[in-house]
């Protein structure tokens, strides 16, 4: 059945036609945020932030950036105790956005430990034209740090030491949809349908390809991940983030040492391949509002997805990264110091009240168990000097 608010674009029939008619939902997923003159990132429509269409934890302020960078400077301190040579250190940020994560890391580690700052670069890497086009704007301002844009296949040919960052960018990495029957499983694709002059997009059961069936059979074999959970639906639907591997096997070669953090929607296999989650955890937002119907506004709307958490160790573990440890986000910043910067905003004059009620309500929206302060932070280090030692503050109990 065709959803009467699904409307199919113009440009999405086309790529259709082109794909013989339907395409899988990983390609549809692609297209409506990557597509190059139509996608909601590349043509840079989107925004981020509290009154655009959706709140990262940068977007709130430059709290977040703040505490991490304590992390940062800490991993960073590290690399260069351990007399891991390099001439510059890199700080990388994958993904990132309206830019304001990068900058606001700079100032910070400018503020906690200036003695680095000549030591680093900073390096983004975006896939997006639009969004680049916006962090130019945001990261210019930046005074005597060396910073340049690049892409995962420039930095395999010329890679790094030092850090990167992944916040808020694996959920939007293209995703298979499969759909379990009783004895069946399928590949979601998506096609058009014609009604009354107009086009509409739907769902299509497609035959799964070798890979899904390897990632079923494997996630089975090394993770007990039973596919599918017992007492499912009809048409029981879930996610494989099957470029999150590649990702971790291509940024593997760009890190020489160092570690990668990435923050992001996560949750257990348990609670993901779980019966009662019938229709997987996609979802897509637009002006803060959060919409299952995936295929409503197609390019106008982010799309995003959970990790599972354990596929996602196991997919960096299998291509040359060592785990240091998880936690949520909540914890994480608590054990960094969150809490001592809500105890300063009690001391503020009357005179900035209102300023200190934002940011103390953006504080508690960061650690806010229904919210950002569930999101993981995934911690993993590239070592090949067999020499490092990475001290990881974000997994300390908190301070209270
Ligand atoms: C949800 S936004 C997160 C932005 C930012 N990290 C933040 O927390 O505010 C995702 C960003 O990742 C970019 N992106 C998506 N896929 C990417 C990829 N494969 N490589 C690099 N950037 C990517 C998007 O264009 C966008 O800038």
């Amino acid at each position: 059945m065709s959803d009467p608010t699904a409307r199919c674009p113009e440009w999405l029939i086309d790529r259709m036609i082109d794909g013989g008619g339907s395409i899988s939902f990983h390609r549809y997923m692609d297209l409506v945020l990557n597509d190059p003159e139509n996608g909601f990132y590349s043509t840079g429509r989107l925004n981020i932030g509290k009154y655009g269409d959706f709140c990262t934890s940068p977007s709130l302020g430059n709290d977040f950036a703040r505490l991490l960078a304590i992390q940062v400077v800490d991993w960073l301190l590290d690399l260069e105790k351990s007399g891991i040579e390099s001439e510059l250190f890199s700080l990388v940020e994958i993904g990132p956005g309206e830019g304001t994560l990068s900058r606001d890391l700079i100032v910070a580690i400018t503020e906690i430990a200036p003695a680095l700052i000549s030591k680093i670069e900073l390096i983004l890497v975006e896939l997006n034209p639009g969004m680049r086009e916006r962090q130019e704007k945001v990261v210019s301002n930046l005074n005597g740090i060396n910073c340049r844009w690049s892409n995962i296949e420039e930095l395999i040919s010329s890679p790094v030491t030092g850090v990167v960052i992944a916040n808020e960018v694996l959920d939007a990495f293209p995703v298979e949809r499969l759909v379990f029957t009783k004895n069946r499983v399928f590949r979601q694709g998506v096609t058009f349908r014609k009604i009354n002059d107009e086009y509409f997009l739907e769902f299509v059961d497609l035959t799964p390809t070798y890979e899904i069936i390897k990632f079923l059979k494997e996630s089975n074999n090394l993770l007990k991940i039973e596919f599918p959970p017992k007492d499912i639906c009809n048409r029981w639907v879930t996610e494989w983030h099957c470029d999150v591997p590649i990702w971790f096997g291509k940024l593997s070669k760009v890190l020489i040492n160092g570690s990668l953090l990435v923050v992001d929607y996560a949750m257990e296999s348990k609670r993901y391949y779980n019966a009662s989650r019938k229709d997987g955890t996609l979802i897509s937002y637009r002006n803060q509002e959060a919409n299952p119907n995936v295929l409503k506004d197609a390019g106008l709307c982010d799309l995003t997805s959970h990790l599972c958490i354990e596929s996602t160790i196991n997919y960096a573990l299998t291509n040359g990264w060592k785990f240091m440890g998880e936690t949520r986000q909540g914890q994480a910043l608590l054990a960094l110091g969150l809490s001592n910067f809500l105890y300063t905003l009690q001391n503020t004059s009357s005179n900035d009240l209102s300023a200190a009620l934002n940011r103390r309500e953006s504080l508690l929206r960061l650690v806010d168990p229904m919210g950002l302060g569930e999101f993981r932070w995934l911690a993993f280090q590239k070592d090949n000097s067999d020499n490092l030692i990475l001290g990881n503050r974000f997994l300390e109990e908190p301070i209270s």
